[in-house]
């Protein structure tokens, strides 16, 4: 079965029409980067503190870690691949970003605790935690087999009872004090994602329980918030769609392109920063509107959504 990229939200036909005072943008390629910082900065956002950041390896993780680092922030890359962890920690590194590696795989319980056990243990303290790691196990829901479910809970839905009781001691302690975003998707609640039901389902509980965690760790003064990306230029995103099929999907958004890891590195920053002071218990979506894009009627899907 080739499933839909989970982003596939932009389908329809039905596009946001220019209103009559503002002018015709023509929808921007996938690609155009805003110029992101490279260099640390001793005064930056988070200077002096420690960042874990969950997948960051590679994609979106990736770019929410090096984002941390050029804001000053000392940051502990979290992978399962070692060499994409290694790649990332000597490449930040040869920025004069600070960074180290911890290594695990997140749907195992005894590697959560140690990946945060050695992060502490090498840094000494602990102030925020990005979760951006996720299976994205595809299959329709009446088929999909019962490894790859396993697989999927185990890394998606039980890896955040894991981390949160591995973070949490560490995090009341912080200076800031403690901060946790969660990293969901458009596909939790909002978007029909064919072949990644079984996926936007972890993403909903992923919602549901911070939401409850931000109650949980209010009175401690940590805050918990969660951003929900929509179709976003990362590797596994190009793995399923092709540049050409990306800008033509992401066409039909209001803002007419798909999102850049930097905007939603950017969102995850301001969530975790003082700015946020007063924010716990928010879901951000960072989706250029594609939620309000609906969904194709039957059989209007093109030959990459076809089950
Ligand atoms: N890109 C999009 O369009 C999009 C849209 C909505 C939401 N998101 C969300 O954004 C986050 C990052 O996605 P991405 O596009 O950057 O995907 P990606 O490139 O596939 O990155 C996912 C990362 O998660 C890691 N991972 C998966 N299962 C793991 C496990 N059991 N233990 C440890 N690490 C694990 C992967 O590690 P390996 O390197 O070992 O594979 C990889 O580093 C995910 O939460 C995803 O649901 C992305």
């Amino acid at each position: 079965m080739t499933a839909a990229p989970e982003a596939a939200t932009g389908l329809s036909a039905t596009s946001a029409g220019p209103s009559a005072t503002e002018p015709v943008v023509p929808p921007a390629p996938v690609s155009p980067a805003p110029v992101p910082r490279t260099e640390p900065t001793a005064e930056g956002r988070f200077a002096g503190t420690v960042v874990l950041v969950t997948g960051a390896g590679r994609g979106l993780g990736r770019t929410i870690a090096e984002a941390f680092a050029v804001e000053g922030a000392t940051v502990v890359v979290a992978a399962r691949t070692a060499r994409y962890g290694e790649r990332t920690v000597r490449e930040f590194r040869e920025r004069g970003l600070s960074a180290s590696l911890v290594l695990g795989d997140l749907a195992e319980r005894a590697d959560v605790a140690k990946m945060f056990d050695e992060a502490v243990t090498r840094h000494g303290a602990l102030d925020v935690v990005v979760h951006s790691a996720a299976d994205n196990a595809q299959g329709l829901l009446a088929e999909i087999d019962d490894d790859a479910l396993d697989y999927l809970l185990r890394s998606n839905v039980h890896a955040l009872h894991w981390i949160t009781r591995a973070a949490v001691p560490h995090l009341r302690r912080s200076k800031l004090p403690g901060r946790m975003i969660f990293i969901s998707s458009g596909a939790a609640n909002r978007v029909f994602s064919p072949g990644l039901n079984a996926y936007g389902s972890t993403k909903a509980y992923l919602e549901s329980f911070a939401r409850g965690l931000a109650g949980e760790l209010g009175p401690l003064g940590v805050r918990v918030n969660v951003v929900g990306p929509g179709l976003t230029v990362t590797e596994r995103m190009l793995g399923h769609l092709t540049h050409a099929q990306a800008d033509s999907l992401a066409s039909t958004y209001p803002l007419g392109r798909a999102g850049l890891p930097e905007e939603i590195a950017a969102a995850v920053l301001f969530l975790a920063s003082r700015e946020a002071s007063y924010i716990t218990g928010a879901s951000l979506l960072v989706d250029g509107g594609a939620s309000m894009v609906p969904f194709p009627a039957r059989g209007a899907m093109n030959d990459s959504t076809s089950h």
